[in-house]
């Protein structure tokens, strides 16, 4: 199998790297694509894959096309792209709110997978939710599969409803774990700790925090009556937050990621 990824930026050089390390690609089997001659330059210097400037040197080759450019850029890229694809060629696409049948349609490609990876996935522990068109077998989704995971966890989901639902969750989650990073190290500046000891307490809790949850079946109520007990010091502060209705804002802020996914899709 060989995989064509188009786009060296953030998202595809990282799925770039992550499979070309994996045991599914037989070595030089991953060929990536830029349109910036200086990123060209720099990755031929560095790179263990193929590196090409030309979408005619590499596309025909390609088993997998996994597409990583800005939403923006799609439409000039598929028009190219169906004036040489087979139908045969499978593409993955994480390119946020570009549906399935438009990548169909526009590239003259059946098989489409569309993913929806999150930021973790540059250290290997990202979540990824996928679906794909009706073409694609069970083999083949297997296969995309284990490709996916070489940057962390994939989850099949059944429709791309539930892509537009995980970026309001896992997609664009990061950055409401990072929120609550910085509400916390504020509170510990303020309360007159140093930046160093702030950062010190604050990742270390979260990284204490969803180890334990993760080694346990033990849901986060559960974990929050352990640490809390009547009139005490933690039960002060989830009274304060539930007082505050902190929960329900928090719910309100990831269908709002939704809502704007779904919304960017019509868009397009
Ligand atoms: N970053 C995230 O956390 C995240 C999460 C989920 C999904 N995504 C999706 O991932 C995609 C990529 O995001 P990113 O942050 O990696 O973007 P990025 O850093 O801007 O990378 C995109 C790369 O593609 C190149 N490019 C543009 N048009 C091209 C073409 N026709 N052929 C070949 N290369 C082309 C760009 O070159 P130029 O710079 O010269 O334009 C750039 O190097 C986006 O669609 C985004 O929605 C990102």
């Amino acid at each position: 199998m060989k995989v064509l990824v188009i786009g060296a930026g953030n998202m595809g050089l990282t799925y770039a790297e992550a499979m070309s390390k994996s045991k599914l690609l037989k070595k030089r089997n991953l060929m990536i694509l830029d349109s910036s001659p200086e990123k060209i330059l720099s990755l031929k210097k560095i790179s263990h894959f193929d590196v090409f400037e030309k979408l005619e040197d590499c596309l025909p080759k390609a088993d997998l096309i996994f597409i990583a450019v800005k939403p923006y850029h799609s439409e000039e890229l598929f028009a190219k792209i169906k004036t040489m694809a087979n139908p045969g060629q499978i593409v993955i696409s994480i390119m946020a709110g570009v549906t399935i049948s438009t990548m169909q349609e526009s590239m003259g490609i059946p098989k489409v997978v569309r993913a929806m990876p999150n930021l973790p996935a540059q250290i290997g522990k990202g979540v990824t939710s996928y679906t794909a068109s009706a073409e694609v077998s069970r083999i083949e989704l297997l296969t995309i599969e284990n490709l996916l995971d070489t940057t962390g966890k994939s989850i099949y989901v059944s429709s791309e409803n539930f892509i537009d639902a995980s970026t309001g969750i896992s997609g664009s989650g990061p950055a409401y774990v990072f929120y609550f990073m910085q509400s916390m190290m504020e509170a510990a500046l303020k309360m007159g700790f140093s930046a160093n000891d702030s950062k010190v307490l604050v990742s270390k809790t979260f990284e204490g925090a969803v180890d334990l949850f993760n080694q346990s079946d033990l849901s986060p109520n559960s974990w929050m009556d352990r640490v809390a007990s009547k009139g005490g010091t933690t039960r002060a502060a989830l009274d304060s937050m539930e007082d505050n209705n902190v929960k329900e804002l928090i719910k309100e802020a990831a269908y709002s990621a939704f809502n704007r996914a779904v919304e960017l899709g019509e868009e397009k």
